[in-house]
């Protein structure tokens, strides 16, 4: 195939960006979209340029890191895979491709198209935990019966994997789906009933401290999830932080 790529070059935060346009051909269909940009990264290297910043570790769906904005859509034209689940068969010869960073005022670029995602793990750490005395005094996790729609609808919600996707896609730049999912894996469960109300109210304060938009039920965030997170979270996230800050 012959694609022609346009990608966006940032040489760092404070520089402006543009898109710049590259053509590759020979790319095979078998082929992952990150091999694809190991290929062009490659060539640039081979010509004495400097190569395309881009994310990666697991290439298997599980990290959250490679998340680009492929022709307008978080982690490109399929649903329910991440970037590095992506492959060149989805496109065809003499296609063009543009290829962004996700875009949000909390996910500022770093260089071309990595961004800096640290207001996700601010939020995590302002409550996505459950304090548990581990010296000794553990109790089995399986001494405690949960329902088995509980735990599913919990382990779902800990499928989230952090990508930013529900953000690059929403309108308003709302991190609205990746904090209910984590405040839903822990409300639905007894040991995370202990802490809800502080869990809940803080890690709201940070996700609105941190400049996300608000939610206004538009949907896209759980259409480009690539884990399937459901929109179910936001309403239960909604119903834990009235009845938090109703108790005062
Ligand atoms: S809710 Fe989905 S899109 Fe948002 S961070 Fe989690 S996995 Fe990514
Ligand atoms: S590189 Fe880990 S999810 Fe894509």
């Amino acid at each position: 195939m012959k694609l022609y790529l346009k990608i966006w070059r940032q040489k760092d935060a404070n520089s402006k960006g543009k898109m710049v346009d590259y053509t590759m051909e020979g790319i095979e269909g078998d082929m992952s979209f990150l091999e694809m940009l190991d290929v062009l990264n490659e060539d640039l290297i081979t010509k004495g340029e400097e190569p395309i910043e881009f994310d990666h570790d697991c290439r298997e769906g599980i990290c959250g890191t490679c998340s680009l904005q492929i022709n307008g859509r978080p982690h490109g034209p399929d649903t329910r895979i991440t970037v590095c689940q992506l492959h060149m068969r989805r496109f065809n010869d003499g296609d063009t491709i543009v290829i962004e960073p996700f875009r949000a005022r909390a996910f500022p670029v770093i260089k071309d198209l990595i961004i800096d995602r640290n207001a996700f793990e601010r939020i995590q750490q302002a409550g996505g935990y459950v304090s548990v005395n581990t010296s000794g005094n553990t109790v089995d996790a399986n001494a405690i019966p949960i329902e088995k729609e509980m735990a599913d609808k919990s382990f779902n919600a800990a499928t989230c994997i952090g990508c930013g996707a529900c953000v690059a896609a929403c309108k308003n730049a709302s991190a609205m789906l990746f904090t209910s999912a984590k405040v839903s894996q822990f409300a639905l469960l007894p040991q995370g009933r202990v802490e809800a109300s502080d869990r809940v109210r803080s890690m709201v304060r940070q996700m609105d401290l941190e400049g996300f938009g608000n939610c206004t039920n538009t949907g896209a965030c759980e259409v480009e999830c690539p884990k399937g997170i459901s929109l179910e979270n936001i309403a239960r996230m909604n119903r834990e932080y009235l009845s938090a800050t109703a108790k005062g």
